[in-house]
C-alpha cells in the first residue's frame, strides 16, 4: 500500500475490470483520488491497467480481489482497508448484472442468483465498510441502480426486481446515515454501452429452451433487443459519478441517459393504460 497525503480522497469500487466500473475508477484517478479498484477475477484486470497506464494515473490505483457475493472476502477486505492509516471518502457499488427473461421461464435459483449479486452483494459490500465511514463522520455511499430500479421492463423483471430492492434499502439507509454525516445516492442510468449487453449477457436457461411456452414471443423480443443495442457513451455515467462525490450534499436519485428521463417522464404523464400498451408492443411480447 502506498504512503497516502492526509488531502488524498480514497475510493473503493467494485466490478471494477469493465463497464462503469472501469470508466469511474480512471476518471477518479485523474482527478488526483486513489481508488481501491476490486473486480472478482483479480486475472481480468489488464483493460483497467492499460486505461489507467494510457490516462498516466496507474499509480492511483489499486487492484484487489473481491467477489461481493462473498461474505469472508468482503471481511477481510473491509478490515484490512480499516487497519490503514488513511480514509476512505466513498463506496461505490457498481458491480451487477442483468438476468434476461420471461418471469415464467427464469427459475429459483437464477432469481436468487440475481440478488446475491445485484442486492445482497451491494448490501453487504456497504454494511461491511459503514463502520469505517461512521467512524470518520463523513463519505458517501453510491449505488449503481438503473432506470430499471424505478419502472419494470418486459423480459428483466429479474434485474428490475433486484434494482427496486436496491432503490428501497438505499433510500431508507440514506435517512439513517444522513444524521451521521454519510452521504447514500443512487445512480440511474438508462441504456449505456457496456459488457453488460454482451460479454455478461446472461439469458435463464428456461428462456434459451425452445420448449419454453413463450418461445415464440421471446425470438421476437430478443430481435427487438438486438436491434435496439445501447449507443449511448458510458463516460457519462462515469464524470457523472465524479461530480457526485465532489458534491458534499448530493440528491438521492441522479438520472443518466436521455432514455432513463424519457422513461420517468412518459411514466409521469401518460395513463397506466397507454403506458403498457406501448411497452408490450415495443417489446414484441404480445404473442
Ligand atoms: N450499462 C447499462 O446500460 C446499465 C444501465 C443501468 C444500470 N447498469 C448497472 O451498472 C453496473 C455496472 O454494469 P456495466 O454496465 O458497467 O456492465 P459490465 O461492463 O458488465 O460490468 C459489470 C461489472 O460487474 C462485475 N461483477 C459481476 N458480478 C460480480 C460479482 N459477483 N462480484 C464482483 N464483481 C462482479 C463484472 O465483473 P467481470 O468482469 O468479472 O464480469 C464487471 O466488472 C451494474 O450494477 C448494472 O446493473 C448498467
Amino acid at each position: 500500500m502506498p504512503t497516502l497525503p492526509n488531502s488524498c480522497r480514497v475510493a473503493l469500487i467494485t466490478g471494477a475490470s469493465s463497464g462503469f466500473g472501469l470508466l469511474t475508477t480512471v476518471t477518479l484517478a485523474r482527478r488526483g483520488w486513489h481508488v481501491l479498484a476490486t473486480m472478482r477475477d483479480i486475472s481480468r484486470r489488464e483493460k483497467l491497467e492499460a486505461a489507467a497506464q494510457a490516462a498516466g494515473v496507474l499509480d492511483r490505483i489499486e487492484f484487489l480481489a473481491l467477489d461481493v457475493t462473498k461474505a469472508e472476502q468482503i471481511a477481510e477486505l473491509s478490515a484490512s482497508i480499516a487497519a490503514r492509516p488513511s480514509r476512505l471518502d466513498a463506496v461505490i457499488n457498481n458491480a451487477g448484472f442483468a438476468m434476461a427473461g420471461l418471469a415464467d421461464d427464469v427459475s429459483d435459483a437464477e432469481l436468487r442468483q440475481q440478488f446475491e449479486t445485484n442486492f445482497y452483494g451491494a448490501a453487504a459490500v456497504t454494511r461491511a465498510f459503514l463502520p469505517q465511514l461512521r467512524r470518520q463522520g463523513s463519505g458517501h455511499v453510491v449505488f449503481l441502480s438503473s432506470i430499471s430500479g424505478r419502472m419494470g421492463f418486459p423480459g428483466v423483471g429479474s434485474y428490475s426486481a433486484s434494482k427496486f430492492a436496491l432503490e428501497g434499502w438505499a433510500e431508507t439507509l440514506r435517512f439513517e446515515m444522513k444524521p451521521l454525516g454519510i452521504q447514500v445516492v443512487l445512480v440511474e442510468p438508462g441504456a449505456f454501452e457496456t459488457d453488460i449487453w454482451t460479454r455478461n449477457a446472461n439469458i435463464s436457461a428456461g428462456t434459451l429452451n425452445p420448449n419454453s411456452p413463450n418461445a415464440a414471443r421471446i425470438a421476437k423480443w430478443r430481435v427487438r433487443m438486438e436491434s435496439t443495442k445501447p449507443k449511448a457513451n458510458p463516460q457519462t455515467v462515469a464524470d457523472g459519478i465524479a461530480h457526485i462525490l465532489d458534491n458534499p450534499r448530493p440528491k438521492l436519485r441522479y438520472v443518466f441517459g436521455t432514455d432513463a428521463k424519457m422513461g420517468l417522464l412518459l411514466r409521469s404523464l401518460l395513463p397506466w393504460s397507454f403506458l403498457e400498451r406501448f411497452l408490450i408492443k415495443a417489446s414484441g411480447i404480445s404473442g
